[in-house]
């Protein structure tokens, strides 16, 4: 219910930690918005920053139209669950989701049916009446959730709430946030360093480095056309082959010359590729499901063979070589060390970056 923007927001720790970078982001009514990336890039800074518990150093904070920067977190109508779950462990559990709903005066009455409301959606029902004292941390966190929902808030903040959390409890409780996005019309800033949750949980997904925004978009056009090798390398798992190459032109059309190994590419493409740069030097981009793999020659495939093979569950990585080139490859089918490949490369898949990283075709 409530549209936050940054505008030039920079935020120096001690005069000399730059852990905010003149950030300039909108994170949309409504919307779910993850910011994902590697520790320390500043994540929890800037959520910090929206919640009022930070003041900048520079920059401007929007809830709406309205600037709140100077406004304190109490009274920026927001809720905020933390990567350690708050609790209050003198109270029963019904007390810690009372609390915020005493704090706001409403009637007895009142406040039983909204607890019950939500003990009854994150399923804490036959937890109501213990203390959270020596718990685990999935039910801790729900309470946290719980206390932060029953606010009824425009906005909610989660800073990494489900990395303490063990695997199976992790995968229930990213369905109730689900849930909550689906129901509320809430708006939600969602910090995590882990892409599955932020590719599956997320309308939007903010890449962050180093104090920056490097790409907002949504979790496909992330995924699909990262705006630079950053992005392509981190989102993915593993990330994007990354190649050096050369792009060459000849009578004969346009070659990408990767490491000595000659991929023709379309004459359309080449032509593109040449407006956009003026060396020849880039970098040749593909995801390791996109690169299509054979075990017995065929036309236009370029052989190699098997270097290692990862076994995922569902599916394998394979380390292939061709050439001088190594890349990875996933596929349903094991390939064993040492034998024979071909591979292609779908030249609608193929991402090119100039030297610098930036995306320029594709
Ligand atoms: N209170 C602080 N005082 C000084 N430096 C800090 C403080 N909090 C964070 N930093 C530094 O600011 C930078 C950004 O930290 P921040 O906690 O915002 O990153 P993050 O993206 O949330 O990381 P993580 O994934 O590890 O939680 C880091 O270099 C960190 O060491
Ligand atoms: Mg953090």
């Amino acid at each position: 219910m409530v549209e936050v923007r940054l505008e030039n927001v920079t935020h120096i720790y001690d005069k000399r930690v730059k852990a905010v970078d003149n950030l300039n982001i909108k994170f949309m009514d409504e919307k779910l918005t993850a910011l994902l990336g590697p520790s320390g890039c500043g994540k929890t800074t800037t959520l910090r920053i929206i919640a009022g518990l930070i003041r900048p150093t520079k920059g401007r904070v929007f809830f709406d139209d309205k600037d709140v920067t100077d406004l304190p977190a109490e009274k920026r109508n927001l809720s905020m669950v933390f990567q350690f779950p708050v609790v209050y462990t003198t109270m029963k559990i019904y007390d810690n989701l009372a609390f915020p709903l005493r704090l706001k005066k409403l009637s007895k009455e009142e406040i039983e049916k909204k607890v019950k409301e939500i003990a009854e959606f994150l399923g804490l029902k036959q937890y109501l009446e213990i203390k959270p004292i020596g718990v685990p941390a999935d039910l801790k966190q729900k309470v946290a959730l719980g206390r932060a929902l029953i606010k009824e808030t425009g906005l909610l903040l989660l800073d990494e709430p489900l990395t303490n959390i063990d695997p199976k409890a992790r995968i229930e409780l990213r369905e109730k946030i689900l849930d909550v996005k689906r129901r509320l019309k809430q708006t939600i800033i969602y910090v995590t360093h882990d892409q599955a949750e932020a590719l599956t949980l997320a309308d939007f997904i903010g890449i962050m480095k180093d104090g920056k925004i490097i790409q907002l978009g949504t979790p496909e056009e992330i995924y699909e056309r990262p705006s630079n090798t950053f992005v392509a390398w981190f989102v993915g798992n593993p990330g994007m082959n990354l190649l050096d190459a050369d792009l060459v032109e000849t009578a004969h059309g346009y070659f990408l010359d990767i490491s000595g190994l000659r991929l023709p590419i379309p004459e359309d493409m080449g032509k593109f590729i040449r407006s956009r740069i003026s060396e020849t030097k880039l970098i040749f981009g593909i995801r390791p499901e996109h690169v299509n793999l054979y075990t017995k020659k065929v036309e236009g495939g370029i052989p190699g063979k098997c270097v290692t093979v990862e076994d995922m569950g569902a599916l394998f990585i394979e380390t292939v070589r061709v050439g001088e080139v190594e890349l990875k490859v996933k596929t349903t089918e094991w390939i064993g060390e040492g034998q024979p490949i071909w591979i292609k490369f779908p030249s609608e898949k193929v991402r090119i970056f100039d030297k610098s990283g930036k995306l320029i075709y594709g």
